[in-house]
């Protein structure tokens, strides 16, 4: 199939088959990572902004890497050193990053829809890399091109994902994705954190988190998002770790072959053991492997898609 959308904004305007198409592209392109030179010409000539409004370790990292990988010039700019501490609106900025001529913005902001107003009102393509609470597109698909990866598809597999959904947008993102693309997907936390017609999204509700767990094929670990929360919406650490982590005694629920995933950053010791993140079934880091790829692949896509990737 033809890639024809400009933006990347959110799971629901994509189709199943665009999703696949992002995933064979991606699995095409992340042989390149391993070449001991890490760089084909194919976005040579494109700049990719990076307009990040709030803090990123993975998410800017990679999209950086992945336009350095294709050739691209990137650079990126923060919310404390642009002009936006001076007053000037997110609008204004945007319209004059667009023009000096930027090929793809990506963008992360604090305010849900953020990217949706800059993809209406610019021409050049926006990605959205995590709006407010509301979408994390590029997280959903590069968890689900991880389990595509090791499971060899989605469809049928039970995916529990467990801790603060109500401030999570890789939560509504994976809920959305992995629904779409035919798997089910139950959601546990503490009753607080668990956003009233979640369900609406294609969620089931579990009433606690071992039921959530039981016969899992995938367990998505989210962090507490202390940061979004207006007031507390949990006793202590140790009392949330106690009730809703993940840690060695709650493993027996799960599927032998299970993948414990978690988008990071990780808060140890809290919704996940140092003994679970690190051993034989987490897959945290090929996640964080698999973003690069994604990227890539979405920069690809996104430019036209037309020129040779393989050449060196
Ligand atoms: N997963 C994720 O969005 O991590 P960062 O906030 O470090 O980008």
């Amino acid at each position: 199939m033809q890639w024809t959308k400009k933006d990347i904004l959110d799971i629901e305007q994509l189709s199943p088959d665009e999703i696949e198409l992002i995933f064979e592209t991606a699995f095409g392109l992340k042989e390149i990572s391993e070449r001991p030179i890490k760089k084909v010409p194919t976005l040579r000539g494109q700049t990719i902004v990076l307009f990040f409004m709030e803090p990123s370790t993975r998410t800017r990292v990679s999209f950086d890497i992945a336009a350095k990988r294709l050739s691209a010039d990137s650079l990126a700019i923060a919310a404390a050193s642009s002009s936006i501490v001076k007053g000037e609106t997110l609008l204004d900025t945007a319209s004059n990053l667009q023009a000096m001529k930027p090929d793809i913005i990506v963008m992360r902001h604090s305010s849900a829809g953020a990217p949706h107003l800059l993809a209406r009102t610019l021409d050049v393509s926006i990605i959205n890399a995590g709006d407010g609470m509301h979408a994390h597109p590029t997280q959903a698909l590069l968890d689900m091109m991880t389990v595509k990866e090791k499971k060899g598809g989605l469809s049928g597999l039970n995916v529990a994902i467990i801790g603060d959904i109500s401030h999570s947008r890789v939560a509504r993102s994976n809920i959305v994705g992995f629904t779409k693309m035919g798997a089910s997907v139950r959601v546990a936390g503490p009753p607080t954190m668990i956003p009233p017609g979640i369900e609406h999204l294609g969620a089931q509700v579990a009433p606690s988190v071992d039921e959530a767990l039981t016969d899992a094929d995938v367990v998505i670990m989210l962090r507490i998002q202390k940061e979004r929360m207006r007031r507390f919406l949990f006793p202590t650490e140790r009392e949330y770790a106690r009730q809703y982590g993940l840690n060695d005694q709650r493993l027996g629920r799960i599927r032998p072959d299970a993948l414990i995933m978690h988008p990071g950053p990780l808060n140890r010791g809290v919704e996940i053991s140092p003994e679970v993140a690190d051993g034989p079934f987490s897959v945290i880091l090929d996640q964080v492997t698999n973003g690069v790829a994604l990227r890539m692949a979405l920069f690809y896509l996104l430019a036209g898609g037309t020129r040779d990737a393989d050449a060196d």
